[in-house]
């Protein structure tokens, strides 16, 4: 896997993207990160803002997936202690797992603007993140999107959620299956290039839960 490379590469991106815009000099929208700390992450390199630093440095699960050049390689062993390090971070909204919006999951599986490495971290604005979910996958019917991850069309009829059985037990877990897919996809499919999103903080609980109900609910575009 080549993360350094991707790193590097976004890193360099950035850079670019920054300098272009420092000459553009607009005027300044409330939520805009200031310059000054943009550059100042620019210049740490990552390796010594307190707010960055935690990236340049490996988790356990990630060493273990470094170690092979495809989960294929990977032997039963540390499959599942990724699967188990990825499962216990797994962080479930503050009053329990629930149905969340769909509508309001719609907007943040379409918003491009999540996991950016100089907007998140000092952006207020809290439209500053989302799942990017079309780069990698198809979802509602007509929309364009990627095709590295599984089409997602009917994704809740394909599980078997009814309006029914939605809040049975048995729809209760395969809400909680998923969730536990969109939070930390490695609990699921270890070693994943899908993000793990709520590992990260890239999105919250409830961002999840509204998420997992576009994918689920009966009533969801996904599933018309
Ligand atoms: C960088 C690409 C990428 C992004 C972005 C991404 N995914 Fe994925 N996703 C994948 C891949 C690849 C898989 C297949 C898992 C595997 O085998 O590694 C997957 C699998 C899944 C699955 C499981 C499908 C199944 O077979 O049951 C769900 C659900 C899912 N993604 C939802 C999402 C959602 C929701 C978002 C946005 C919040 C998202 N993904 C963003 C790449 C991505």
């Amino acid at each position: 896997m080549k993360k350094t490379t991707l790193l590097i590469g976004l890193s360099t991106l950035f850079f670019v993207y920054a300098e272009a815009q420092q000459k553009k000099a607009q005027p300044k929208k409330e939520g805009t990160p200031k310059q000054e700390d943009t550059l100042q992450v620019i210049k740490s390199g990552l390796s010594s803002d307190p707010a960055f630093v935690w990236k340049t440095n490996q988790d356990e699960a990630q060493a273990i997936c470094s170690k092979y050049r495809s989960r294929e390689e990977m032997p039963g062993k540390d499959l599942q202690k990724v699967i188990q390090l990825s499962q216990a971070d797994v962080k479930y909204p503050q009053y329990g797992l629930y149905w969340g919006d769909w509508k309001e999951g719609k907007k943040v599986v379409e918003s491009p603007r999540g996991g950016r490495f100089a907007g998140y971290g000092f952006s207020d604005n809290p439209m500053d993140k989302g799942g990017n979910c079309y780069a990698c996958h198809l979802i509602e019917k007509g929309v364009p999107g990627g095709t590295m991850g599984p089409n997602l069309y009917q994704y809740g009829k394909r599980w078997g959620v009814t309006k029914e059985n939605m809040n049975t037990p048995e729809g209760m877990e395969k809400l909680r299956a998923v969730y536990n897919i969109v939070y930390n996809s490695w609990s699921a499919f270890p070693c994943s290039s899908m993000p793990r999103f709520g590992y990260h903080g890239g999105l919250s609980p409830n961002d999840v839960a509204n998420i997992v109900a576009f994918l689920l609910h009966p009533e969801s575009p996904v599933n018309k």
